[in-house]
């Protein structure tokens, strides 16, 4: 079953606020690109990884890819405007005969083999997938500065990548919510949209998305004591 992972890389890091985008940045000496590259080509089940980068990093990314010897990446595509633009980019770059593919967030270099692997096993029982984790705040929902509603917080899961679908799926829901306009802030709410089942899979608090700048202290001090 050949299976392949997108991995989403050309978003200009905003709200990280730094010089450099944020998926290159350091992470315990490596770009955190790279530390999420290693993770999932480490992966046995992972046979070959899309890489989705600003079109303009292209000839940086050809550098980093020799300097660490980055393997299974079969092919770099360029990113579009959103991050949807680029998942769906990438999905034009797998090859026909993949039956199950995984979209993860550069942005998450603290993933491990052991949550890539359960997601795309359940993937392939179920159709489509999604690491998440159980909220631990109370969650509100508000209004020009009103409470509105406070969500029952037994139901609620914060969504991680890797999501992992059939690929027939990810790539019928992209394609009909491009035609229709339908924007999602993950891959898994578009297939939703389309109308199939995704099931959670329960992941890791240190699975963080580094987006602002506590984050990149934060994933620092995970992966520092995971080494130790
Ligand atoms: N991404 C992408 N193409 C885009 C936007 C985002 O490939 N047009 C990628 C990012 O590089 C990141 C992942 O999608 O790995 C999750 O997006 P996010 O954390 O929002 O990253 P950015 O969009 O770069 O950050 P910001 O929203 O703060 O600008
Ligand atoms: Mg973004």
């Amino acid at each position: 079953m050949q299976t392949e992972v997108i991995v989403v890389a050309a978003g200009s890091g905003t709200r990280m606020g730094s010089a450099m985008k944020k998926q290159y940045l350091p992470l315990d000496g490596a770009p955190i690109l790279v530390r999420t590259l290693q993770t999932l080509a480490a992966c046995p089940t992972v046979h070959r990884i899309v890489l989705v980068v600003a079109s303009e990093d292209v000839p940086y990314i050809t550098e980093l890819i020799e300097a660490y010897y980055l393997s299974k990446i079969g092919d770099v595509v360029a990113g579009g405007r959103e991050r949807q633009d680029s998942v769906r980019n990438g999905i034009a770059a797998l090859l026909h005969d993949t039956e199950f593919v995984a979209v993860h967030d550069a942005a998450r270099p603290l993933v491990t083999p052991e949550e890539v692997e359960a997601v795309l096993t359940a993937a392939k029982m179920f159709g489509a997938a999604t690491l998440g984790v159980k909220v631990k705040d109370t969650i509100k929902r508000v209004d020009q500065g009103q409470v509105r509603e406070t969500l029952q917080r037994s139901d609620l899961w914060a969504v991680h990548t890797p999501q992992a679908f059939r690929c027939e799926w990810l790539a019928e829901a992209h394609m009909r919510a491009w035609e229709a306009g339908y924007t999602g802030t993950d891959d898994a709410s578009l297939v939703e949209w389309a109308g199939y089942p995704v099931s959670m899979v329960e992941g890791l608090y240190s699975n963080l998305k580094v987006t602002t700048p506590e984050d990149l202290v934060i994933a620092e001090a995970l992966w520092r004591a995971r080494k130790e």
